[in-house]
């Protein structure tokens, strides 16, 4: 299926289906010089097929890991460009995780102050999230994606056969921000992730797109609305930083403190099903400690997302204690 993302001149499809990657050349404008980053977890096949149906390819191939999303290596992917002759009308192609598409999109976003930028996710996390919203980053100095721009892609390809080569807790990571979407937005999808065996993953992560879809269509920059996107990851980045467990298993974790007691036995239950940790051994003022390091506050607030019942919720203002208190029931 396509799904268009509405965001006026910056409107863009997504297109989600199996083995759409073989059709690249006629889903994407690859007439032209085309950058190909990826790195070396991602099975080669994938920039390969890109690579063929490319006018002229070049292909970037980082290590794999978090460690790769720095300043170095988006140096690289600037001055590849500007040596192998790029100019405004040329692009660039993420063929990966949402490790390759942030930074990837990065460099899309700053050479020559913006070329075309396209995103072909191949973990299910960067699928369910990254893939659309055009947030582009890297880190700098310990904190994660601090320096970054907007930058929306011109068409994203999801082909969900890439997922096959996951290994299980990939596919776990990726499914925590799924029941994210459903717990926040879609009391349908969260059934489904009750139930094993309603919804393939493939159905799953097409209402979860839809869920992110209507978020960022209202709200592009994060003003207001995106913000309910964040639900698990205020208490889950410090999770994440502390323990350096996977993104989407340190945001299972960060959204079952931040729920109704009704709300937090369905959903311990669909995280079980998923593979995600549903408890944790660490010490809980270090996560404390990341939690404040990584929130901006406002008044002496921090906002984080609240749900009483799987499928609507709301931002909410806590102090910081208020927030320990929650911490400290993990
Ligand atoms: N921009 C956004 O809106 C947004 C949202 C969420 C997360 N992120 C970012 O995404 C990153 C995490 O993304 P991720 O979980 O995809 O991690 P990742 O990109 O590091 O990928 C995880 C691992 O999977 C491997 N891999 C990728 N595709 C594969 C495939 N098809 N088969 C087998 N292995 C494969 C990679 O080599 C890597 O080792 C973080 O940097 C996070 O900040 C960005």
């Amino acid at each position: 299926m396509t799904m268009r993302i509405e965001l006026g001149e910056r409107s863009y499809d997504v297109i989600i289906e199996r083995g759409c990657i073989e059709k690249a050349p006629s889903l994407l404008n690859l007439e032209r010089k085309v950058l190909i980053v990826t790195d070396e977890g991602v099975p080669k096949e994938y920039a390969d097929l890109i690579s063929k149906g490319s006018k002229e390819a070049h292909i970037a191939v980082l290590p794999q890991g978090e460690g790769s999303k720095n300043m170095a290596h988006l140096e690289n992917l600037l001055c590849k460009m500007l040596q192998e002759g790029f100019t405004r009308s040329d692009c660039v192609v993420a063929v990966g995780g949402g490790m390759v598409g942030d930074i990837a999109g990065f460099a899309a976003a700053t050479y020559m102050r913006g070329i075309d930028f396209y995103n072909v996710p191949t973990t299910l996390l960067s699928q369910a999230d990254s893939s659309i919203g055009g947030k582009t980053a890297v880190n700098l100095g310990g904190t994660k994606n601090i320096a970054g721009a907007f930058w929306q892609p011109k068409a994203v390809l999801i082909d969900t056969e890439t997922i096959k080569t996951l290994p299980k807790e990939q596919i776990a990571s990726g499914m925590a921000e799924i029941i994210k979407a459903g717990m926040i937005a879609d009391a349908e999808l969260f059934g489904m992730t009750e139930n094993p065996g309603s919804a393939s993953i493939d159905e799953m992560l097409t209402r979860s797109l839809l869920v992110k879809k209507r978020v960022v269509e209202s709200d592009e920059r994060e003003g207001g609305l995106r913000k309910i996107l964040n639900f698990g990851h205020t208490i889950g980045h410090g999770i994440e930083s502390v323990t350096g467990m996977l993104h989407g298993h340190a945001v299972a974790l960060g959204m079952t403190v931040m729920c109704s007691d009704e709300a937090r036995a369905r959903l311990l239950t669909a995280l079980e099903i998923a593979g995600l940790p549903t408890e944790v051994d660490c010490d809980k003022n270090e996560v404390y400690e990341a939690m404040l390091r990584d929130k901006k506050m406002k008044d002496g607030k921090i906002d984080a997302v609240w749900v009483d019942e799987p499928g609507t919720c709301e931002i909410v203002e806590l102090l910081p204690e208020e927030l320990k208190k929650r911490i400290e029931m993990l």
